[in-house]
């Protein structure tokens, strides 16, 4: 048993999120912890908000609110929607937290003081019409190292490397399309290329990791430089210095404070609860950081070079742990398209949610899902996985079973001898739970859940093969079947717990199972710890005796009622009505 740190991506609150970054971030982080949880590991799954830097600015000005306001709203939203996904967060806070604001600055002031914060001189785009400052995301031009004419002044979303505005080959201004002027300005930069050795060193001991995201981190290395870590903006946190925290217009790069998230919040979380958030961030522990392939940087070279730099001389938190992995997905695409709230080619969680439900998404994403490949979202595939699989796979599975025992019996039945077939059914549902449990913790979860259902599959098969709906009068052979194929259910049902926590539950209760079998998020009002506004919290008591990754036996005797449907089949119309709603 170990503690296991998920360290989940900080969906920016500027807007409502869509399936895409729910494939990325959301769900396979919820899998791999509500699995790492009942394999009796110490999980400690944070996450929140994102809600600096000019994303939020730039919304912000479009729906005409202050970046605050903006962000309590979409923080609220996004709190909502996670928890009707079901992901299991301790701690879903957000970044503007007084907590969260120490914690960054205190990171800033060790990273400083330790020599890895160099101030230069550069140049700072301006708008030559108005004289304000133009933020890196307000600039757009063609990325000096894959041409695409898109980029922008922070990153190119082509290639994924972050850019500085003056790289950009024609820049102009998103606002109105001027040439910006570069004037010059101060700014902290931290000092890349001192730590990349110590970096590189810490990549190649890296083992599982995706290739991709290994070749691509590594390749990073090749081209590092200082990157600036304070913007000329006036909404983030202050640069903790004398002669600059008090300066409006200079704040720290949304990009340095978001990924010092992961640490605040296990400290916010540790001071919630009582617990020592230190046990998560040492050596001995293992921490895995989920997202998409647009937050590789952040994760394998500016964060865990944060990390080194405190750790040359650590300040009050001590000696911080670097990422064991950093997992990260593909990207989604819908029906060919990139997702684009702006051009309404999206599918917002919530909307999805109110349509299907939960488990529907979740087992699309977790069987179809971007893992190690982008990969596209289909309506048709949608349906066809949601009532051929789904439905009629799991679901009919559970439904024919407990309908035939509750018409039979009104119990679970005693079971007689055990014929070949029967301790072939068991045998292979039992070893399911090392091979599915391994497939998870590699974060192969497209295998993973395959496996299950293939489990599922011979379930299925063994039931039409022994036909107990023909056996009239041999009581005790038709106890046996029932009793095994519900014995099979009960342990596939454990089996896709991670991935069918609402569906899990459900079956579990069928079975006449008591207790928590997947335990949900709360959200929980909270008041600042440090006399800020309050806010909204995800949190959850996630450990229960009913949760536990192993084969648990049913009990004879126990009473099993006609079944309700746990999942629902869709009507093939479905798929025309959500296809008009994608393009108008
Ligand atoms: N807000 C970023 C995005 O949506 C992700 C931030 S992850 C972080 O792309 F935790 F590192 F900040
Ligand atoms: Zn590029």
């Amino acid at each position: 048993m170990s503690h296991v740190l998920s360290a989940v991506a900080w969906p920016y609150a500027n807007g409502p999120r869509h399936i895409g970054h729910v494939s990325g971030f959301g769900v396979p982080s919820d899998v791999f912890s509500r699995y790492m949880r009942m394999a009796g590991h110490n999980v400690l799954m944070v996450s929140g908000t994102d809600e600096h830097g000019t994303p939020i600015l730039v919304e912000a000005e479009k729906e005409g609110v202050t970046p605050r306001e903006l962000a309590d709203r979409y923080n609220r939203v996004i709190v909502e929607d996670l928890a009707a996904l079901g992901l299991s967060y301790d701690l879903f806070t957000r970044t503007t937290t007084r907590n969260h604001y120490i914690v960054a600055q205190e990171l800033f002031k060790v990273v400083h003081r330790n020599g890895y914060m160099i101030e230069k001189t550069t140049h700072g785009a301006i708008s030559p019409s108005t004289g304000r400052t133009l933020p890196d995301r307000y600039i757009e031009g063609t990325c000096p190292i894959c041409g695409y004419n898109g980029a922008r002044g922070d990153q190119c979303d082509n290639c994924g490397n972050q850019l500085d505005p003056q790289d950009l080959i024609n820049p102009r201004s998103r606002i109105n399309g001027e040439t910006p002027e570069f004037v010059e300005t101060k700014h902290f930069f931290l000092d890349l290329p001192a730590l990349a050795e110590q970096l590189g060193e810490w990549l190649r001991s890296r083992e599982g990791w995706r290739p991709n995201v290994l070749k691509f981190s590594l390749n990073l290395l090749d081209d590092i430089r200082p990157r600036a870590m304070t913007r000329d903006i006036d909404w983030g946190i202050p640069v903790p210095l004398p002669g600059w925290e008090d300066n409006p217009n200079k704040r720290l790069y949304v990009w340095f404070d978001a990924v010092i998230g992961y640490l605040s919040a296990s400290i916010e979380w540790g001071r919630r609860t009582g617990n020592d958030w230190h046990a998560w961030w040492n050596e001995a522990a293992r921490s895995y950081y989920f997202m998409g392939k647009d937050n590789i940087t952040f994760h394998s070279q500016i964060w865990p070079a944060e990390l080194l730099a405190y750790n040359a001389d650590p300040g009050d938190y001590g000696t911080l742990a670097l990422p064991t992995e950093v997992v990260s997905s593909e990207y989604l695409t819908v029906e060919g398209r990139k997702f684009s709230s702006s051009r309404r080619v999206v599918i917002y969680v919530r909307d999805f949610l109110e349509r299907y439900g939960p488990d529907a998404l979740r087992f699309y994403i977790a069987v179809a899902g971007p893992e190690t490949t982008d990969t596209d979202f289909t309506w048709s595939e949608f349906l066809r996985r949601n009532n051929d699989e789904l439905v009629a796979g799991w679901g009919n599975l559970v439904n024919r079973s407990l309908a035939l025992t509750s018409k039979n019996f009104g119990q679970v039945p005693a079971v007689g001898p055990l014929t070949d077939a029967d301790k072939e059914l068991l045998a292979e549902v039992k070893g399911a739970f090392k091979t599915v449990g391994e497939l998870i913790e590699a974060h192969r979860q497209k295998a993973a859940i395959t496996e299950a259902m293939r489990v599922v599959g011979a379930a299925n098969k063994y039931l039409s093969d022994q036909a107990p709906w023909k056996i009239k009068d041999d009581p005790e052979r038709l106890g046996t079947i029932l009793h095994t194929v519900l014995q099979a259910i009960n342990d596939c049902n454990t089996l896709l717990t991670p991935f069918l926590p609402h569906a899990s539950q459900k079956i579990h209760n069928l079975l006449g199972g008591t207790g928590v079998k997947a335990p949900m998020p709360q959200i929980v009002e909270v008041s600042d710890l440090d006399g800020g506004p309050g806010y909204p919290i995800l949190t959850g008591d996630y450990v229960s005796e009913a949760s536990v990754w192993e084969s648990t036996p049913i009990t004879v005797g126990t009473p099993i009622a006609p079944p309700t449907p746990v999942f629902k089949k869709l009507d093939p119309s479905i798929v025309d009505d959500e296809l008009a709603r994608l393009s108008s």
